[in-house]
């Protein structure tokens, strides 16, 4: 059975009152709907949020992931955010190379595989977010962008590590805009990320999840993840609508 991961990304969206109402919400939903084997429910709310939102999950299947760390484990780092610290709260997975934080915050290939190395070595699941901007694409070097992000963000990765990561395409063009990727573009880009892990890593890359993201909602759910490569979503603004992300994780256990 194809394996599903179903994340909320809330961005920088969410005070302690608003996360515990939200989080309350998504496992009152899930209650009255049960999730089959086959798929994971994640939530990334902001760091401010870790601990109330990891208490109100603790009795409930929903993961808990952060949007970002850094890679070294302590110091004078001011302003960062360490995994030991994420680790207090249970977190499990973490986001890292979103498209936002290459583009406001500069952060490179070079330094996301530096987090990807430190996350893995305390047993945690990078999310590693790759995509091209419509200038790319229109320049037709998506998968040239893709294959260099891939390369440079995984570089060292061993071929028993890959399964550990989960890979989101995430084409910059399609996140909060409203305009997803057309099916054809979505099956093109993550077959194409399939076959490069493939030839990377071996087989044992069959089993990285790999999510797609971009103006995911209730609506566009169910042709996207009937895609043959796409193991789940990424999804910003509809995450923070109860209704909308109980939707898509609905149809993703149908
Ligand atoms: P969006 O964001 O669903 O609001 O487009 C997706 C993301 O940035 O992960």
């Amino acid at each position: 059975m194809k394996e599903y991961i179903i994340a909320g990304n809330w961005k920088m969206n969410t005070t302690i009152k608003e996360a515990t109402e939200l989080t309350k919400l998504i496992i009152a939903g899930l209650d009255a709907q049960p999730v089959s084997n086959n798929v994971k429910v994640l939530i990334c709310p902001p760091f401010t949020n870790l601990d109330s939102v990891n208490k109100l999950i603790a009795k409930s299947t929903v993961l808990l992931g952060a949007q970002n760390c850094y890679f070294e484990s302590k110091g004078a780092f001011t302003g960062e955010i360490s995994i030991d610290m994420l680790k207090q709260f249970k977190c499990e997975y973490v986001i890292v190379g979103h498209s936002e934080r290459r583009q406001y915050f500069h952060e490179t290939n070079e330094f996301i595989n530096k987090k990807i190395h430190a996350l893995l070595k305390n047993s945690l699941t990078p999310i590693l977010c790759i995509g091209e901007s419509l200038e790319d694409r229109n320049a037709n070097s998506t998968f040239d962008v893709l294959s260099a992000q891939l390369s440079k963000s995984l570089a060292n990765i061993s071929n028993d590590d890959i399964a550990k990561i989960v890979v989101a395409y995430e084409p910059i063009w399609a996140i909060g805009t409203g305009v997803t990727a057309t099916i054809a573009q979505v099956e093109e880009a993550h077959n194409y990320i399939r076959q490069f892990l493939v030839d990377n890593f071996g087989t044992n890359a069959e089993k990285v999840l790999i999510q797609y993201g971009g103006s995911v909602n209730a609506e566009n759910a169910k042709e996207i993840l009937a895609v043959a490569n796409v193991n789940g979503a990424l999804i910003g603004g509809a995450s923070l609508k109860s209704e909308q992300f109980l939707q898509i994780i609905n149809i993703a256990t149908a």
